[in-house]
């Protein structure tokens, strides 16, 4: 199999941490392993095995620029399954599904459609409104109506309240997030987020608890899982779950399960299957809500390739759920597969 890793998008170091814990987790007496990273700049190389891909300190790690280079048609030749273990655009975004398909090669996660759709957060919510879904209140802002019709959209999110959420349309492990809570932080925010995407999400902020469900796809022809619910729990001075909190500084912590009522996570989980279906999911992901004091679910976002590291949400809840790493690392092999 070949595992791919990093990549041009700036969640380039964790998609490397991710790949570094399924590598140590793959049972090399039943599988071949070629480790295949792609270089910031999008050069697809062999990375050593020696290579360390953990974060050390506030030092993230990243492919080798200087490595051996691959021939992408050789490296995939032979290849029975690929995990294109790849965060943000150019990896999760249907890109790199859309050569596997054309190179007709197996590979773990969603397809190219249900994985553009996980990344951009636009059509993500389109989709689920359609089917019913609760997404909470948000304005959309392409480049072309910021360059032409910023009144109207800065007067379009004043109609969401404070505070708001500015986010890259298509980014994620909280890149270029902004939480705005005064005017004249707005528009900084807004072209803060726009160096990473130009198409944006403004999104009312959702009073209550930051809460995670795994997705795995069902075995055979059995029914998708949803796994234990895990709740974010800020421990710092943060003003959201962003990037620090999430990898850096230890100042946030998972609760699983979530301290909810029972009722509460089963509709929860409900729920979190019903997202992964009506994106076509395949495989994995990880559905992020909002829960609030009240109970009522809002659905946050999806991520078809979820964080993977051994202390990320995902293997944490599938453990807690009774599927450990090795096993899930191992059952995603063999979906892909079958
Ligand atoms: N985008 C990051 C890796 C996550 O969702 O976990
Ligand atoms: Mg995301």
């Amino acid at each position: 199999m070949a595992v791919v890793f990093g990549g041009r998008s700036s969640e380039h170091a964790i998609s490397c941490v991710t790949a570094g814990g399924v590598m140590a987790a793959i049972d090399r007496d039943r599988y071949e392993v070629l480790p295949v990273g792609i270089t910031r700049d999008g050069r697809w190389v062999r990375v050593p095995a020696e290579r360390s891909l953990a974060i050390a300190g506030s030092t993230l790690p990243e492919v080798p620029g200087d490595a051996e280079e691959l021939d992408l048609q050789r490296a995939l030749d032979g290849v029975d399954v690929v995990l294109p273990l790849l965060h943000g655009p150019y990896g999760e975004d249907g890109t790199i599904q859309g050569l596997l398909e054309l190179a007709g090669v197996r590979y773990v996660g969603a397809g190219v459609l249900a994985s553009a759709a996980g990344m951009d957060k636009a059509f993500m919510k389109l989709i689920w409104q359609a089917r019913g879904l609760p997404v909470g209140p948000y304005v959309i802002v392409t480049d072309r109506e910021w360059r032409l019709e910023r009144e109207r959209k800065l007067d379009e999110i004043k109609q969401l309240g404070r505070p708001v959420f500015v986010k890259p349309a298509r980014a994620g492990s909280s890149m270029g997030i902004s939480r705005v809570t005064r005017e004249e932080d707005l528009v900084p925010a807004i072209e803060a987020a726009r160096e990473h995407d130009p198409k944006l999400i403004i999104e009312a902020g959702v009073e209550g608890v930051e809460v995670e469900c795994g997705v795995l796809q069902g075995v055979a022809d059995g029914p998708n899982e949803a796994s234990l619910p895990a709740e974010i729990v800020m421990l710092g001075q943060h003003d959201f779950y962003d990037f620090e909190t999430k990898y850096l500084d230890g100042t946030s912590r998972l609760e699983i399960p979530a301290g909810l009522p029972p009722e509460v996570v089963e509709r929860l989980r409900e729920t979190a299957v019903r997202a992964f279906d009506a994106l076509d999911c395949e495989g994995l992901a990880r559905v992020d809500f909002f829960v609030t004091p009240e109970h009522e679910l809002v659905l946050n976002e999806i991520n078809t390739m979820p964080g993977f590291t051994p202390t990320s949400a995902f293997p944490q809840m599938w453990a807690a759920t009774g599927v450990d790493y090795p096993a899930l690392v191992d059952r995603l092999i063999q979906t892909a597969l079958n």
